[in-house]
């Protein structure tokens, strides 16, 4: 019973996003598990692979959302250790923020099982691709919100900037009807004010989950931010205020006389 651990992304929009290798991996696992947003993606999950097993019921009210992540981790690494060829889906990228996976990559490949992650597409390239931001024209800042808060940097106005998890910012607790979005928000706006002019507009973005669907996009002015409508599945999109001034003297190192053409 040698045991294996696949790990897969299905993509933000439901069925549309899968990858050909991440839906033959669901497939053919004889244990799958999976983390959707939709109800439909269980259905899907479930015709992909009968045995497929939802880790939804992890998540009960009132639970720190680190011991949910634990006790996925052990559920899924149970199922690896009695030798299963196990594969865990999660939605988005499965390596974008989400602490299980990097706790199952860890303790397998400590224990030696053989470990594979597969790609995904995650909600920043959905944001790249509905916002026409191309991170190549002027680079791209991307945070977690509360660690974006509680752990300032010196990050750069001039550059685009996305937050991630900006309507649970503070709160880690499973999300239920006590989380205060506003609150965060509040706080979010007042350090970004710093940076930024209060009219400064910033989009709440969410990707479409239904390939029927279209994303949702909220342009607010930062002095409105507190008040804007964000659920646990918006990401915000800062604008940068002025592009990066060029250094003359690093050009004319470079034997460029602009950089106009990149
Ligand atoms: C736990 S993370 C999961 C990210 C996911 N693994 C990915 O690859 O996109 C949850 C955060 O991802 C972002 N997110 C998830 N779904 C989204 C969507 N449909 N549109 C925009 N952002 C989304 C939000 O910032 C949300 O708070």
């Amino acid at each position: 019973m040698p045991g294996s651990l696949t790990i897969v992304g299905t993509g933000i929009t439901l069925i549309s996003h899968i990858t050909a290798e991440a839906q033959a991996a669901i497939a053919r696992a004889d244990k799958t598990f999976f983390l959707v947003t939709h109800p439909l993606g269980e259905q899907w999950l479930r015709q992909l692979n009968p045995n497929a097993e939802s880790l939804a019921r992890f998540y009960t009210p009132q639970r720190e959302r680190l011991d949910v992540y634990r006790d996925i981790t052990d559920h899924v690494f149970g199922a690896v250790q009695a030798g299963h060829t196990v594969c865990a889906a999660f939605y988005g990228h499965p390596a974008v923020f989400v602490m299980p996976t990097q706790d199952l990559v860890r303790r397998a490949q400590a224990a030696g099982y053989p470990v594979g992650v597969l790609p995904g597409i995650s909600a920043e390239d959905c944001l790249f691709a509905d916002l026409r931001l191309d991170p190549g024209a002027l680079g791209c800042q991307s945070y977690e919100a509360t660690d974006f808060l509680a752990r300032p940097r010196r990050f750069d106005a001039a550059t685009p900037l996305i937050l991630w998890q900006v309507g649970v910012i503070g709160y880690f607790q499973v999300v239920d009807a006590t989380l205060d979005a506003a609150k965060g928000l509040a706080l979010l706006e007042v350090f970004l004010r710093r940076w930024y002019p209060m009219e400064h507009e910033v989009i709440i973005y969410e990707a479409a989950m239904l390939p029927i669907g279209e994303p949702i996009i909220t342009k607010v002015a930062l002095h409105r931010l507190r008040n804007a409508p964000v659920t646990a599945f918006s990401t915000l999109y800062v604008p940068p205020i002025v592009p990066p001034p060029v250094d003359a003297h690093m050009l004319e190192q470079l034997g460029l006389s602009s950089i106009d053409s990149l």
